[in-house]
């Protein structure tokens, strides 16, 4: 089954957005197999955003990303890079559809709430650098049969 990583950044934690997030992927159907609070360092600022490293607003990001601590969560579910990635919205949050999470609870471009892995092979990195191996948890849901068809999984 697919996994995504979602990044609560520190304005989702600042506003008190973090159970009300979480609560959104749960009641999507979307599985928790990781949940952690962490402080991100410099260092994994820079490889977490190396492919923005030359942009102007980089060293504001890392700074923002710094700013207080952020909850990562991995999130497992059929499609789930993409329908996470939808339930995130458009970066520029001004622009995000409603309904979304940009969309309902920001304003900004930068303060956009959350961060979502956009693609297999982003998801598969961002997992190892956000979770140590005895930090993912492989459970098996009751619920499953009733979250999708049999030709689904
Ligand atoms: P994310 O990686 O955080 O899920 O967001 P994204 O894919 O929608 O956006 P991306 O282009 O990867 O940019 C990463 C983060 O950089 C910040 N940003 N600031 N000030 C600006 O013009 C600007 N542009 C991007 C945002 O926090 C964005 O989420
Ligand atoms: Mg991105």
């Amino acid at each position: 089954m697919q996994r995504t990583v979602v990044l609560l950044k520190p304005d989702a934690l600042q506003r008190g957005l973090v159970g009300e997030i979480i609560h959104r992927f749960e009641r999507r159907g979307l599985k928790l197999v990781g949940l952690k609070m962490m402080r991100a360092s410099n260092t994994l600022l820079e490889e977490h955003y190396a492919h923005h490293k030359d942009r102007p607003f980089f060293e504001g990001l890392k700074k923002f990303m710094s700013a207080s601590p952020i909850v990562c969560m991995l999130l497992e579910g059929v499609d789930s890079i993409a329908v996470v990635r939808k339930m995130a919205g458009s970066t520029n949050s001004r622009e995000a559809e409603l309904g979304s999470i940009r969309g309902d609870f920001s304003m900004s471009v930068s303060a956009n709430i959350v961060h979502v892995s956009d693609s297999k092979e982003a998801a598969r990195k961002e997992q190892e650098r956000f979770f140590e191996k005895g930090e993912v948890f492989d459970w098996q849901s009751a619920v499953s049969p009733f979250l999708y068809g049999g030709d689904e999984k």
